[in-house]
């Protein structure tokens, strides 16, 4: 059986930064409060009126450009966010337009932060039984578009950005996609939610509540859960990858918190150098945490020919996601 391979990466975030100095001007937060318990210093928030497919294209065709295909070679586009352009049409959709991708067909996968990773293992599944594919997974999200700016509990920790990956069984170069599995847990949902816009709670409603629209988490309880279903997770995706955990030689965790990402590297044993941060830039930009870590990896040369590399993700639902790439 060919093995599935990722040709090419690619990511995209807003232009405007904004620093923990910006937010301790308008919440009563501070610097030295967020940078001790999460490790950011300032993310990419996007300004009003620009919206997911503005990062999700130029990301795509990054990753297209990388693989050496063009929009017309897509078989299909999976994206993974929670903030698509409409509702209807899907970010898929949108983003299969805007690149002219006319032999695909499009769709979004709604798993929070663990999109993407959910995205790569549905490429996976595909290719298996059409080798030939090309198939494109974005994950990421204008997730700034649902903070509540008055909640310092979750304000300071999300930013917006997207990542790309193309995906093929044909050919013989890309890095392989040795495994990738996926967890939730939908009775833990409410630990972090969006109550609004739903079918529960639709904004027709006359008792609608604007508040609905925000992002809230129990932070303390997601941290928690976050770190035993990662640790979980990874460990079956190397299981099931026939690698033993000692073989890891480079994490790329979801950049949810410094704690949590320095807790996983204790766990496998792997140093901090080997580990790729970037949250202090970004922040947790939910399903693009990933494919921006991993574009961002790749193309720093921090990812090296022979590197055996975990990606391990959380997010709201409850879901979480691992995978194992043996980087060529
Ligand atoms: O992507 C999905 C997955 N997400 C995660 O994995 C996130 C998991 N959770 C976390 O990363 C952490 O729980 C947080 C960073 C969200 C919070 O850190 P914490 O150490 O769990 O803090 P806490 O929520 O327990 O709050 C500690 C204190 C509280 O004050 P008191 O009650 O001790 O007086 C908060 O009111 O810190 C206060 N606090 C703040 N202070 C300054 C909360 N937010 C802020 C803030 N600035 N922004």
């Amino acid at each position: 059986m060919s093995p599935t391979r990722i040709t090419g990466t690619g990511s995209a975030a807003p232009r405007n930064v904004v620093t923990n100095q910006d937010l301790e001007k308008i919440m009563d937060t501070n610097d030295e409060w967020i940078t001790q318990r999460t490790g950011i210093k300032s993310r990419h928030i996007a300004l009003p009126g620009e919206k997911f497919s503005d990062f999700a294209v130029p990301a795509a065709r990054q990753a297209m450009a990388l693989a050496g295909i063009d929009a017309a070679d897509l078989d299909m586009i999976i994206c993974g966010t929670l903030t698509p352009d409409t509702r209807m049409p899907s970010g898929g959709c949108c983003v299969q337009a805007l690149l002219d991708a006319d032999r695909a067909f499009a769709f979004d996968v709604c798993a929070a932060c663990s999109g993407f990773v959910y995205g790569l293992s549905i490429a996976d599944r595909e290719l298996r039984f059409r080798p030939d594919q090309q198939i494109l997974v974005v994950g990421g999200d204008v997730v700034s578009h649902h903070v509540d700016w008055r909640d310092r509990a979750t304000a300071v920790l999300f930013g917006d950005g997207v990542g790309a990956a193309v995906l093929t069984g044909a050919g013989e170069t890309g890095h392989r996609l040795l495994s990738v599995e996926l967890g939730s847990n939908g009775k833990l949902g409410e630990l972090l939610n969006i109550r609004g816009i739903g079918s529960a709670a639709p904004v027709t409603a006359k008792d609608y509540d604007p508040d609905d629209n925000y992002i809230r988490m129990q932070g303390r309880e997601i941290f928690k859960h976050a770190i035993k279903n990662m640790v979980e997770i990874s460990y079956r995706a190397m299981k099931n990858a026939g690698i033993e955990p000692e073989q890891i030689t480079k994490i790329i965790p979801h950049q949810a918190n410094l704690r949590i990402i320095e807790m996983l590297a204790k766990q496998f044993r792997v140093p901090m150098e080997r580990v790729f941060v970037n949250i202090q830039s970004y922040g947790n930009t939910s399903a693009g945490t990933i494919p921006i870590a991993l574009d961002e990896a790749a193309r720093g040369g921090f990812l090296e020919p022979g590197d055996m590399v975990l990606l391990t993700v959380f997010g709201g639902g409850l879901t979480w996601g691992a995978a194992v790439i043996e980087w060529e």
